[in-house]
């Protein structure tokens, strides 16, 4: 059975696991995470390593191809799904050469030489949203194509497949009914060809779902229809009973798939997750709730009514990314199931091992240092608000704010954090607590029950600084001696 290892698609994955429910242990298809790296301070990619093996989790999901991370991957037994940034896709489309040389480059020589399993790559990453104005529809279809011949040619072609992982705004229901589930129609054609290309290929339809952003987006949106824990009116459908908003959304998909001719293509769920901050619906109980809802399912194998086998996914998301674009809300950097130093957030059983996550081992956090609003500072200073916008924009406050961890600060609270937020992402340097007149360091936790005053880790580069510092201390130790 370790031979097959994680099956890659359905029905591999379904005789593992009956096989290995006899056998009463854990399924060995298990849960995929996300990895990205869009982070101020990333962990080193050996301790994530450490840390998926700990926690017994053999599949991830990266949205590049950094050679650090695939080298950490290295030999780990861990699958991986490598991604190609849409801002790669129109060089791919154009260029055959281009797409062999990625293949060459970010796979063939991580999987000879280096031992990686990767089983995917992910051509562009929701090129399709509609906040990306088309500009991603001409180039995706040809990168597809291209990097399929390159992986073809490379003699990969049986054992990594390619993909494109899609927001589930490419397909909609004319009505609340998954029945009714067709593709957008703005790309109804484009999609009709990509699902014919990946069904030639053997490759699995990636689709990303966001219940959590039902709830957001839609104040109206029924909460109870967004978790696992049935809901007072379901939905029928041809019989089916939707009792929440991922099996109907997942099965409006299933439905447009069957309409189109291609009613077995496998489906991957590239992203499925709940924040726990920086929104109203974001925080640790309702992300426990929901991934714990959904892990109980995928652990027993449960799908959907239309697909009503076990299902392949991917948590969104590992750890938190404060780098990340919050356009899209300020919950965009708190999807961890970690927080940014490998801490968990929540209690969670993954089906993986017998009891809930592991943290990372051995991460350096910078000195117990905050750099808070002086109690002697006058408010009316104008030069207050400046300084915590320009705190807040070069680092990160969207844990402040309506619904959030923090938004029980009193208004000096609220400046002291975005100080500190901005302090602590310039590792702790003295010039990023100089705030004119008004800031000052402290070696006083200001951190409340809720409301973590962050302490950065060290990071490669705050790590040989430190170096350095001990160098010249040694140096000068040695001329005064
Ligand atoms: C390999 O992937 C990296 C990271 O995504 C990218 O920067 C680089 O351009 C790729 N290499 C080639 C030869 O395309
Ligand atoms: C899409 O169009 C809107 C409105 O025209 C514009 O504000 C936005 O910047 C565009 N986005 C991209 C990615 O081009
Ligand atoms: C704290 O800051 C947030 C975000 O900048 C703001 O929405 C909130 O009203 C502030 N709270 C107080 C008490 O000033």
């Amino acid at each position: 059975m370790e031979l097959m290892g994680c099956g890659n698609f359905l029905r591999g994955c379904f005789v593992v696991m009956v096989f290995a429910a006899t056998l009463l242990v854990g399924p060995v298809c298990g849960i995929g995470v996300n990895w990205g790296t869009q982070s101020t301070h990333p962990l080193p990619p050996s301790t994530v390593v450490k840390m998926l093996k700990d926690n017994g989790i053999q599949k991830v999901k990266l949205f590049d191809a950094d050679p650090d991370i695939l080298n950490a991957l290295k030999k780990s037994g861990i699958q991986v799904m490598v991604g190609i940034p849409n801002d790669l896709l129109y060089t791919m489309a154009n260029s055959l050469q281009a797409a062999e040389k990625w293949v060459s480059k970010n796979v063939s020589a991580h999987v000879s030489s280096g031992g990686v399993d990767i089983r995917y790559v992910a051509v562009g990453n929701e090129p399709f949203l509609s906040t990306y104005n088309g500009t991603f529809e001409a180039t995706t279809l040809p990168a597809l194509k291209n990097i399929q011949s390159a992986l073809v040619k490379a003699g990969l072609g049986n054992s990594v497949r390619v993909t494109v992982p899609l927001n589930a705004d490419v397909y909609q229901s004319s009505s609340d009914k998954p029945s009714d589930g067709d593709f957008r129609t703005d790309i109804h054609d484009l999609m009709l060809q990509i699902v014919k290309f990946l069904s030639q290929n053997n490759a699995p339809f990636a689709v990303n779902i966001y219940p959590f952003i039902s709830l957001y987006a839609d104040p109206n949106f029924p909460v109870d229809y967004a978790f696992f824990n049935g809901f007072g009116s379901p939905l029928t459908d041809n019989g089916n009973i939707y009792d929440n908003v991922f099996d109907a959304n997942y099965d409006t998909l299933v439905w447009a798939l069957q309409k189109n001719g291609f009613g077995n293509l496998p489906i991957i769920v590239g992203e499925i997750g709940w924040p726990t901050d920086g929104d109203r619906n974001a925080n640790v109980l309702l992300a426990q709730r929901f991934n714990q809802g959904f892990m109980s399912r995928f652990v027993a194998g449960k799908g959907t009514p239309m697909r009503p086998g076990p299902i392949d996914a991917y948590l969104f998301s590992l750890v938190d990314e404060d780098d990340k674009s919050i356009q899209p809300g300020n919950f965009e950097r708190h999807w961890g199931l970690f927080y940014f130093d490998g801490r968990p957030k929540y209690q969670l059983n993954l089906g993986l091992r017998s009891s809930g996550l592991v943290g990372a081992t051995g991460v350096a956090h910078l000195p117990k240092k905050w750099c808070i609003l002086k109690p002697s500072a006058n408010l009316n200073s104008d030069q207050l608000a400046e300084s915590v916008s320009y705190a807040c924009q070069n680092a990160d406050c969207t844990s402040l704010g309506y619904g959030t961890s923090c938004s029980g600060l009193d208004v000096r609270g609220n400046i002291s954090y975005a100080f500190n937020s901005y302090y602590q992402v310039n590792d702790q340097i003295d010039s990023a607590c100089k705030f004119p007149g008004l800031s000052v360091v402290t070696d006083k936790d200001p951190s409340t029950p809720d409301c973590i005053f962050k302490i950065m880790i060290q990071t490669d580069s705050a790590g040989r600084i430190g170096s350095l510092r001990i160098v010249l201390f040694v140096f000068l130790f040695y001329i005064i001696v």
